[in-house]
């Protein structure tokens, strides 16, 4: 796979070949700060050439002017780098996205989905901050060492090496630094998340924490883990100084080099006094940049690993792809043709997932299935948009195969909630939105509202930009399914299918959903999998699956007095209601009597 994967620099410059004129802008701009940068030092010296002189406000009013584009220059080359590496960021992103979507199903038996996206995060980040800050240090360095370079050496070579000997050092510690100062950061951030976490728990479960008596133990808990979290800063605060001392001894002992060897080929008469000066402010400026440069390096060196890992997954070759003779279809209405699919897993038992399912699905119809666990919902489902495939001519959508319509059509028109969504580890916003990167916080709202998530949201106090993961909130069941249902609906599909994806959410707020639904649903096909009667009680029509084939279909009512699996689900289930209804009025009775 590796070997004929394209190398990750080759992957880098392909996307930013992709962004040509941003990066002419921005080359333009750097190569223009780098030369503004020269003339500060430059200028310094006719000021001080013309010291004594009436002439001197010319070039003091020159250097005001100087600094303020060179300030200019390097406020916009940093926008437009930073821009641009965003952009790419972007299209990394979605790229990989929506490679994972077209990948077959068996490569995520291979891969935990978990995994895959959270290193996707934690992968695309570091790149990121490669393609800004990295990327911008690693063009514009260099150009202004060589600018300096060639000022300097055109001074006084012997001068020059003085000023530049301590920067290959500069670049080796602020490199060392760097690398200890991330490490340090990521395990302060660690704990700090620890800390936050066990604060959390501890107020939300003070209840618990009380009646069991825990206060002591928690509390000698939170001082550990506290005391951890103070060693980590402390080391924090600490490679920070000494790197700060460390590395501020180099320009230091560069300016005593260039104040001593320069005072006296001043005095011999070598070198001119203004010309001593641009070397010494020289020092002071490139200091900067040059430790940046320390820095970048080694963000470079996380971002291209980033890069390989996220180039290994895009090199993954879909088997699911499109075909040659893909059908140029513009949208789908959402009508769905099932003719005696037969579905079996490759190297499973040698008993067929599906056999020889039939089902016609109008425009609008709201279909529901149910069914024993393994019966075949989730794949029967799953052939819909694709996720698995089968043989030609026997899933249809609108009438054409499904595979002969454009992947792309497929997953941006047919949106499946699975019974476990995955939720990333980012913000709310980023989670609803993942379908439609460019949706406006309008439609955040209103696919949060629609999916009944939008008050648990609000009550939040990062409201959408709540933060999902190890280091966030911890969702409920019902809260994560209702995210994963609002990240569907915000792509209003054609087709929506929902497996088993409401199975954590509470009675009422899944009536609730399900009723919105079917009133906004006019004109959207729905596949609702469930295994609570009350999820699929209103559906147009209702498929009994058993072992893999059809053994009713029909109304509720019609299904509920025939003799099978539904009218026994059915029964079951009143029972249970029943049951639980008497002991909730048992249990509000006593309460009445207290
Ligand atoms: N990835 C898989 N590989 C092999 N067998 C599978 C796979 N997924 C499901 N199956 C099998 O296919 C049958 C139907 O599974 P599924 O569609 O998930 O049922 P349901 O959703 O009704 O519980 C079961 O026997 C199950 O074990
Ligand atoms: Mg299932």
């Amino acid at each position: 796979m590796s070997s004929e994967s394209p190398a990750p620099l080759r992957r880098l410059l392909g996307y930013m070949s992709e962004e040509p004129v941003g990066y002419a802008v921005g080359a333009l701009l750097t190569l223009g700060y780098a030369a503004v940068f020269q003339l500060i030092p430059l200028t310094v010296r006719s000021i001080v050439a013309a010291l004594d002189t009436p002439e001197v406000s010319a070039p003091i009013w020159r250097l005001v002017v100087i600094s303020v584009v060179f300030a200019v220059f390097r406020m916009s080359s940093r926008i437009v780098m930073f821009r641009v590496g965003r952009q790419i960021e972007f299209r990394i992103r979605n790229d990989y996205f929506s490679h994972l979507q077209r990948l077959p199903q068996s490569f995520f038996h291979r891969h935990r989905t978990g995994d895959l996206m959270s290193r996707a995060v934690n992968d695309i980040n570091s790149i990121r901050l490669f393609l800004g800050m990295g990327l911008l240090n690693v063009i514009q360095t260099p150009v202004l060492y060589v600018g300096a370079l060639g000022v300097m050496l055109t001074i006084d070579p012997w001068m020059t090496m003085i000023v530049f000997g301590p920067y290959p050092l500069v670049i080796f510690v602020s490199r060392v630094f760097g690398r200890r100062m991330f490490a340090a950061n990521l395990a302060g951030q660690e704990q700090l998340g620890r800390v936050s976490t066990l604060v959390h728990e501890n107020a939300s479960g003070v209840l618990v924490v009380r009646s069991y008596s825990l206060e002591e133990r928690e509390s000698a808990r939170f001082e550990k883990e506290n005391r951890t979290l103070f060693r980590r800063m402390m080391r924090v605060g600490f490679i920070n100084i000494s790197m700060q001392s460390s590395i501020g001894v180099l320009p230091a002992t560069a300016s005593a080099l260039v104040l001593l060897a320069g005072g006296s080929a001043v005095t011999s008469g070598r070198l001119s006094q203004e010309d001593l000066w641009v070397f010494w402010i020289y020092i002071g400026m490139l200091i900067f940049p040059t430790m940046m440069l320390g820095f970048v390096i080694s963000i470079a060196q996380r971002g291209f690993a980033a890069l390989q890992r996220l180039g290994e997954i895009l090199d993954t070759v879909p088997s699911i792809r499109d075909r040659p003779d893909r059908v140029d279809l513009e949208e789908i209405r959402g009508s769905v043709c099932l003719r005696g699919l037969s579905f079996r897993y490759p190297g499973a038992r040698p008993e067929d997932a599906l056999h020889e399912v039939s089902l016609e699905v109008a425009v609008g119809e709201t279909i529901g299935i149910v069914g024993p666990v393994g019966s075949g919902k989730s794949t029967l489902v799953s052939v819909v948009p694709r996720l698995l495939e089968v043989p030609d001519g026997q899933v249809l959508i609108d009438g054409i195969d499904v595979n002969r319509v454009p992947i792309v059509l497929l997953r941006s028109s047919i949106a499946m909630v699975p019974q476990d969504s995955f939720l990333f580890s980012t913000s709310l916003t980023e989670n609803i939105r993942f379908g439609k990167p460019d949706a406006s916080m309008e439609e955040i709202r209103e696919a949060a509202r629609r999916a009944h998530v939008l008050e648990d949201v609000e009550e939040f106090p990062d409201g959408f930009e709540t933060q999902v993961g190890e280091r966030g909130v911890t969702l409920s069941g019902g809260q994560r399914q209702r995210i994963a249902l609002a990240r569907a609906l915000i792509l209003d599909p054609a087709i929506l299918i929902l497996d088993d994806s409401l199975s954590s959410v509470d009675h009422a707020t899944e009536k609730a959903i399900l009723d919105d639904l079917a009133s906004a649903a006019a004109g959207r096909t729905c596949f609702i999998v469930a295994h609570r009667i009350s999820a699929v009680r209103n559906a147009n029509r209702i498929v009994v699956l058993e072992a893999g084939r059809v053994t009713a279909v029909g109304s509720h009512e019609e299904l509920k007095t025939a003799d099978g699996f539904y009218a026994r689900l059915w029964e079951r289930q009143k029972l249970e209601d029943e049951i639980s209804s008497m002991q909730g009025s048992r249990v509000a009775g006593r309460e009445d009597v207290a």
